[in-house]
């Protein structure tokens, strides 16, 4: 389990361009979890993330994990929660794609078997051909530098996986793609998994929670049909919903007695129940 208790982030605290990036956040991320972190640009996404490995630390307040602190603890917590950062060139640097997949395990000291065999996982968790393993990275497209990136991360079978804004980059038959996989795993191996995304109509199909930032606070929080009782409050922050949502929104405008729906699967139920009541308001 990982904790934010009282937590606040300063860049340049003193200076002219001194910036809160996190204000008094108090959250809990519990074993098993699938959590989306939802928010605008600039609202602390990022700099919340990169607090649950000490990455970052707290200016005040503190993050735990498992009871204890993350900044004083030692490098194993890097095995603990493994973080896909927003931008796949901040952790890209090997010369081939083996090399930086194989980088992670290869600290973990397993041996060499162990070692291809989560490569080769690894690259077919992201669709890349096992051709590709002695390229360079950087001669690779945006797209595949993200998918590399994430390969290095399963790679280490973290307890906790954290991806920052995982898709950007990709078409969306490629985001549909990972964001299943990701789901698959989760189910799987019951991996605690932290998606950032600025997009809600990505994250409901897979969370079990969100959490919406909004200037460095936390919003709102909660299960996902509950979110989306506050769908109105999350339009007025200008975070997009599902269109199916807008919909069932306005329906409700009109009077209609709907229920919220987020997926396509809720929709038709609730059209085939309006069906039988059509012409009664409510
Ligand atoms: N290294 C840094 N130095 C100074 N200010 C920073 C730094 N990183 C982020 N900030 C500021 O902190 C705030 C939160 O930034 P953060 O990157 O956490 O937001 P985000 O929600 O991840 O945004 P995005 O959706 O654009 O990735 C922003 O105002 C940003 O300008
Ligand atoms: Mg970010």
């Amino acid at each position: 389990m990982i904790t934010f208790e009282n937590v606040t982030h300063v860049y340049n605290q003193g200076m002219p361009n001194q910036r809160v990036a996190l204000d008094d956040i108090n959250l809990r991320f519990e074993d098993g979890e699938f959590v989306g972190i939802i928010g605008h640009t600039g609202s602390g996404k990022s700099t919340l993330i990169q607090h649950m490995n000490g990455l970052l630390k707290p200016t005040t307040g503190r993050v735990l994990i498992d009871g204890q602190n993350v900044s004083t603890r030692g490098l194993d917590i890097n095995l603990n929660v493994g973080i896909v950062f927003q931008y796949p060139e901040d952790q890209i640097f090997e010369q081939t794609v083996f090399k930086e997949i194989a980088f992670g395990p290869q600290n973990m000291k397993l041996d060499s078997n162990e070692i291809k065999k989560r490569v080769t996982e690894a690259m077919d968790f992201v669709g890349l051909p096992e051709d590709m393993l002695e390229t360079s990275p950087f001669d690779l497209s945006g797209g595949q530098k993200r998918r590399i990136a994430i390969a290095s991360v399963i790679a280490m079978r973290p307890r906790v996986l954290v991806l920052d804004e995982p898709t950007s980059g990709l078409d969306s038959i490629g985001k549909k793609n990972i964001l299943q996989q990701i789901h698959d795993h989760h189910k799987k191996e019951k991996t605690t998994v932290v998606l950032v995304s600025h997009s809600m109509e990505e994250v409901t199909q897979h969370v079990d929670r969100v959490v919406v930032l909004e200037k460095a606070k936390v919003k709102m929080e909660g299960k996902i049909n509950e979110i989306f009782e506050r769908a109105n409050e999350l339009r007025e922050i200008g975070l997009d919903i599902p269109r199916i949502s807008v919909v069932f929104l306005k329906l409700k405008e009109l009077g209609y007695d709907v229920k919220n729906v987020y997926t396509l699967e809720q929709a038709k139920a609730e059209f085939l129940r309006l069906k039988k009541h059509l012409g009664f308001k409510k």
